[in-house]
């Protein structure tokens, strides 16, 4: 096979060619080859193949919508399931987040989210409030409002900042809450800071504050208790919109529907993607309050939002969706995290403290990481280490950094959780004393 052509995205692309990974096909906890070899898959694919691979009920669900209905263009006009699928969601959703706008992807949810908080602020006469407020460690995702909003540098240096931001920094820290399981008890305080920003750069310039509930991409980072509170408190008492992005969070990962559920604080806009179609097929879901569609949809005629995507609310991404959604509810996926086997879970990861080079191991629900101490400078990162090894062992993490980091399917069992910890176990060892 000639593997030139294709530029791989986020990828070492020539460290690739000479060692590709290839996968073959999936099913269940594993992905498999063609050899009797297989490799448990630890990060749901990219935080999205919740369900578990393989699932045919919804592989059917999208052959039979696409024989009926192969597209349908979402602009001025309409098809049943995605309104069904709107009408479904909108149940689920807290409170009185009930308009849902569909796009193809995590980083279109993004941006819609934003350019809906701008929207909302014209329609009620404050177009001035156009920066936004985010979070160093940040990620959401590759468009230009999400890399703008970005909190990893190496995803922004080379393009810029399209657009005005500024950033709370990260609530991570290691020094007083290293090996928390679950919440930290401490750093609500850092949420202060967003009065701060507001106060330097005055709120009636600013449209919104947006972070991910618990932060994926940039180590799974944990927010401390009432941390998420304090915020929704601040934005609201200067008027400013509270973005969660929960393109890793919703749809099970951290024990309910939605993180904003779990932690009982309630944005005013909130971003999905990945779970929503267990990765199956590309979609996401962007919701925001009534209140916002309203000011917005009241606010002209004729088209009310100069926005939306050619995939949007697509007939195949839709009845993947609602495919899902029955499996979510039959098996009770949206809580699962939050029952035993999420306790499990924290059990054995915070067991392997004893392992050398090891300064944290913090989790929620079915995410987690390992962190380990920094090398010296111009070495391999033993994230990236130990995750290669953990690849020739037959599992797969994700190493960022100093840290790897895991957030299986939700129907992980036991046994899978205890061939994890017990591989683990032998990588580091080997890392650590080659
Ligand atoms: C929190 C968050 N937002 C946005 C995105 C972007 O999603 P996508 O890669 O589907 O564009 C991601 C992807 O990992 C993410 O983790």
């Amino acid at each position: 096979m000639n593997l030139d052509a294709h530029w791989m995205p986020f990828t070492a692309n020539k460290a690739f060619k000479k060692n590709p990974k290839m996968l073959h096909s999936a099913s269940g906890m594993y992905w498999n080859f063609d050899t009797d070899q297989k490799i448990l898959d630890m990060t749901a694919g990219l935080w999205c193949t919740n369900l578990g691979h393989g699932r045919k009920k919804v592989a059917e669900a999208m052959y039979n919508s696409a024989c009926k209905l192969d597209y349908a263009p979402s602009f001025s006009f309409g098809h049943e399931s995605a309104f069904v699928l709107a009408e479904r969601l909108a149940e689920i959703s807290p409170a009185n987040l009930n308009k849902v706008f569909f796009t193809g992807s995590g980083s279109e949810s993004v941006d819609t989210a934003i350019k809906m908080a701008l929207a909302y602020h014209v329609a009620n006469g404050h177009g001035s409030k156009k920066m936004i407020i985010s979070r160093e460690r940040g990620y959401h995702g590759v468009n230009m409002g999400g890399t703008a909003a970005g909190g990893l540098p190496y995803n922004t240096r080379t393009f810029g900042r399209w657009g005005q931001v500024d950033f709370l920094s990260c609530p991570l820290d290691m020094e007083n809450s290293a090996f928390s399981r679950g919440q930290p008890k401490l750093g609500v305080e850092k949420a202060d800071e967003l009065e701060q920003i507001i106060n330097l750069h005055g709120a009636e310039n600013i449209a919104a504050v947006i972070v991910e509930p618990i932060a994926g991409a940039g180590g799974v980072i944990i927010p401390p208790q009432n941390y998420l509170k304090r915020l929704r408190e601040i934005a609201s008492k200067h008027g400013v919109l509270l973005i969660f992005d929960e393109v890793v969070c919703a749809f099970g990962r951290t024990g309910s529907f939605t993180a904003s559920q779990e932690f009982d604080v309630t944005p005013d806009i909130y971003t999905t993607a990945k779970g929503l179609t267990s990765g199956m097929i590309p979609m996401g879901a962007v919701f925001c309050t009534d209140t916002i569609h309203d000011a917005i949809i009241n606010g002209s005629e004729g088209i009310e939002f100069f926005h939306g995507y050619t995939y949007s609310a697509h007939p195949t991404a839709c009845a993947a969706a609602l495919a899902c959604l029955d499996i979510y509810e039959e098996e009770g996926l949206f809580t699962r995290a939050n029952e035993g086997i999420g306790q499990y879970f924290e059990q054995v990861l915070h067991n392997l403290k004893e392992l050398p080079g090891i300064i944290d191991i913090r989790n929620y629900g079915l995410l987690g990481a390992i962190e380990f101490e920094p090398q010296q400078p111009g070495q391999t990162p033993m994230g990236v280490n130990v995750s290669n090894d953990l690849w020739n062992n037959g599992v797969m993490v994700r190493g960022l950094g100093n840290a790897i980091v895991v957030s299986p399917p939700l129907i992980i069992e036991k046994t899978h959780i205890d061939e994890f910890a017990e591989k683990v176990w032998q990588s580091i060892k080997t890392c650590y004393n080659g």
